[in-house]
């Protein structure tokens, strides 16, 4: 607490910055993490998950620090180029000095000094770095990351990028390839795979495979009850993916193993990860799926969308049940799913060599859509499958249909 009201001094004593504006600007760039959950509701083992996806590495340091060196080049990045990546910012660990500070310009937001303030408060989504003071500096000597980077976001009532936490909310403005390439310790060659991937993509194969097709950041909310996990449903429990990506793209400490995969990856020699996924999983499936906003379609019209989803449309032939998918009865074939073809197939790639039908409940809130990004709108996705399988569509039922869509 002491150090964070020192920090928050320091930074309203630094030199006079940007205005809110720009401040809101650089901060739309900070990353953001995943969520986690599953174990049932217990209040206590829910409350434990929430800290483990919001603030636990795991100890990936190992990779972050160890092998990219990132430390080194967060030293060099001002908060207004962390937010252009898509950084967030957690006004609620922010002290009132520095808010104040923030809003009246006093502090500098073209400092990378300001970053390392901000690391030091805990403040960046996602992100935890160890600030040290070396030699009278504060110097930044370890970064990791954690769920939140990539499956939280903020409801920019700051600023935009600056504000309350969303957990489960994918960071669609969150460029993980851009912030990898960073690193002092890729090649030429790896930096341009990770800069081609652009905001909202992060491919969790391409270490693996060497393939390089990214898939967008998918929600980590409205998942109780789905017993397929991921775009290729390859877990039947949030945890299992929890800890693949844990390991194999986190660079958490501890091990995973799949056969179908031929994959088997151990880190370090201690277990950071096995013991916290019950509660990370219960966390997870306590994040339910953010109703539409109000006034954000039409009622009447959903009404009638909802007859074309069962009818014309034949969506629901898929998308059955409460959670709007029949994955834990059935998985697809890649002829399936209307972004398919593609090259590399992304479910070529996966375990199951299947794609699971989405669920959607708040399919409203993460644009863009399908496991490649390839729709940009809701009314994309109902023109996509209209031409692909040649439903016949009326443009009234398609609108009727969009309706329905922004509704669940
Ligand atoms: C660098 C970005 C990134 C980080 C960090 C990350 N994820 Fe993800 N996550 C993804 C991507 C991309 C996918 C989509 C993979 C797929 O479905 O094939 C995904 C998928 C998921 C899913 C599946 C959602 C569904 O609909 O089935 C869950 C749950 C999830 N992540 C939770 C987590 C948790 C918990 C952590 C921390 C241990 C985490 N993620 C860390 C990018 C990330
Ligand atoms: C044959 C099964 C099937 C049918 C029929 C079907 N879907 Fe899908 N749907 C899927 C699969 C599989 C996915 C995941 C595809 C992907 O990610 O590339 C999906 C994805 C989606 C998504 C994207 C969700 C997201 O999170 O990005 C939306 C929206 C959607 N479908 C709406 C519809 C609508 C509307 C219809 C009727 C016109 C429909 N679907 C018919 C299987 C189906």
């Amino acid at each position: 607490m002491n150090d964070r009201v020192s920090t928050a001094r320091r930074l309203v004593r630094a030199q006079p910055g940007l205005r809110l504006l720009a401040a809101a600007a650089l901060m739309s760039g900070v990353l953001s993490a995943c969520g986690g959950g599953g174990g049932g509701p217990d209040p206590v083992q829910i409350a434990e998950g929430k800290q483990i996806f919001r603030f636990d590495t795991f100890g990936d340091e190992q990779q972050w620090t160890g092998k990219l060196r990132m430390q080194e080049a967060l030293s060099t990045v001002d908060p207004t180029t962390a937010l252009s990546v898509g950084l967030k910012v957690d006004s609620e660990a922010l002290p009132a000095a520095v808010v104040q500070g923030i809003q009246n310009g006093s502090i500098d937001l073209k400092s990378p000094a300001t970053t390392l303030a901000l690391l030091k408060l805990d403040a960046v989504v996602g992100v935890k770095g160890t600030v040290t003071n070396v030699g009278g500096k504060d110097t930044l000597t370890s970064v990791g990351i954690t769920c939140a980077l990539c499956h939280s976001t903020v409801d920019n009532s700051f600023a935009a990028g600056i504000g309350k936490r969303l957990d489960g909310w994918p960071n669609r403005d969150l460029n993980p390839g851009a912030i990898i390439a960073l690193s002092p310790a890729l090649t030429t060659a790896q930096k341009a795979v990770y800069n081609s991937w652009g905001k909202g993509m992060y491919d969790p194969r391409f270490n693996i495979d060497g393939k390089n097709k990214p898939a967008v950041i998918p929600p980590a909310f409205g998942l109780e009850g789905v017993h397929k996990i991921t775009f290729t449903g390859d877990g039947d429990e949030i945890a299992y993916w929890n800890r693949y990506v844990a390991v194999t793209q986190m660079g958490a400490l501890g091990s995973f193993s799949e056969p179908r995969l031929n994959l088997s990856i151990t880190n370090g020699t201690v277990d950071l990860v096995t013991s916290k996924l019950p509660a990370l999983q219960a966390y997870q499936l306590s994040i339910k799926a953010p109703a539409p906003p109000a006034g954000s379609f039409d009622v009447a019209a959903a009404g009638r969308g909802k007859a074309v989803f069962e009818g014309a449309g034949k969506c629901s032939t898929c998308h059955s049940g409460d959670q709007f998918t029949d994955a834990n009865s059935v998985l697809h074939p890649p002829s399936d799913p209307v972004a398919e073809p593609e090259t590399p197939s992304y479910a070529s790639r996966s375990a199951t060599r299947l794609y699971r039908t989405s669920p959607l409940r708040g399919v409203w809130q993460h644009a863009p859509y399908f496991h490649d990004g390839s729709a940009p709108t809701l009314e994309a996705v109902v023109a996509t499958y209209n031409t692909k399988r040649s439903l016949g569509l009326t443009a009234a039922q398609m609108a009727d249909l969009t309706q329905y869509l922004k509704s669940l």
